[in-house]
């Protein structure tokens, strides 16, 4: 009985050891939390160069073929309206890069996690001191530390991150997307509260409706042309390595 307690006591003591002394080695949640809100930082940046095309180009056509008269005062409200929705809509949008990103990088195939040591490209720095740009070069192959991260930036964690950014607009765009009803009820509740007529409020809806569909798969085409086009989103590559790098 007490040979087998003692055996028992043995295999615990040595999975405990062998569990503490494998290396994590690994872009752990601070890191992971870290590089993905470095990207959304940088990346609306760039997106709030590009909504307020969307913003005038709803503005200047959603009363497009409305055959009922809309008052100026009206008018002013609906672009009120237009910019209160369009600004919600992207700041819904930005808010959720960091979790976009992070599903980006670490979620999605080929995933950025696993063992480095297989074989071991580079040597993890002591406490507090960051891995070098030489380290980045040197992990040429996709393990789960911040340099592997840093090697496949351009072949891998880039396109893939611009890519969601670019299937999340269209997520929230379409016409079934929250961007969309929530800009269009808005409308329809002012126009019901307007002067304009009753007997005009269904075709004011189908019009608006109709325009707002139209000018948003126009703005999705554009921003997916538009958005991190060529090297434009390379001036942010440093300071996210940089970031990245200093993780453990
Ligand atoms: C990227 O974002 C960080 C904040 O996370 C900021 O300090 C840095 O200046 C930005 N880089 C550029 C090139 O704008
Ligand atoms: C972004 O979306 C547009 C249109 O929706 C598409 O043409 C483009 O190839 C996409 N870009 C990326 C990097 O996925
Ligand atoms: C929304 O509509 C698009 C086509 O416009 C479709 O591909 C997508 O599956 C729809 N999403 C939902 C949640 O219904």
């Amino acid at each position: 009985m007490k040979s087998s307690l003692t055996f028992f006591a043995t295999i615990v003591a040595i999975s405990v050891l062998l569990f503490s002394v494998v290396p994590t080695n690994a872009c752990e949640q601070s890191c992971r939390t870290g590089i993905s809100l470095a990207f959304g930082d940088n990346y609306s940046k760039e997106v709030d160069k590009l909504f307020p095309t969307l913003e005038d180009n709803v503005k200047d056509n959603c009363l497009k073929g409305f055959s009922g008269s809309v008052s100026s005062s009206t008018k002013s409200s609906f672009n009120k309206i237009i910019e209160d929705e369009t600004d919600k809509c992207k700041k819904a949008f930005t808010d959720n890069f960091a979790k976009l990103i992070e599903d980006s990088i670490f979620n999605q195939v080929p995933q950025f996690k696993g063992q480095c040591q297989h074989p071991l490209r580079v040597n993890q720095p002591p406490a507090g001191v960051a891995w070098t740009m030489e380290d980045c070069e040197n992990q040429d192959y996709i393990c789960g530390n911040p340099p592997a991260v840093c090697h496949y930036m351009d072949q891998y964690v880039k396109p893939r991150n611009v890519k969601n950014v670019n299937e999340s607009l269209k997520d929230r765009l379409s016409s079934n997307g929250s961007c969309f009803s929530s800009l269009v009820r808005s409308l329809i509740i002012a126009a019901a509260k307007s002067n304009i007529k009753a007997s005009d409020l269904g075709s004011f809806a189908q019009t608006i409706e109709d325009n707002i569909e139209a000018q948003f798969n126009d703005f999705i085409k554009y921003f997916g042309d538009e958005f991190c086009k060529g090297t434009t989103c390379d001036k942010y590559d440093h300071d996210i390595k940089v970031k990245l790098l200093s993780y453990p």
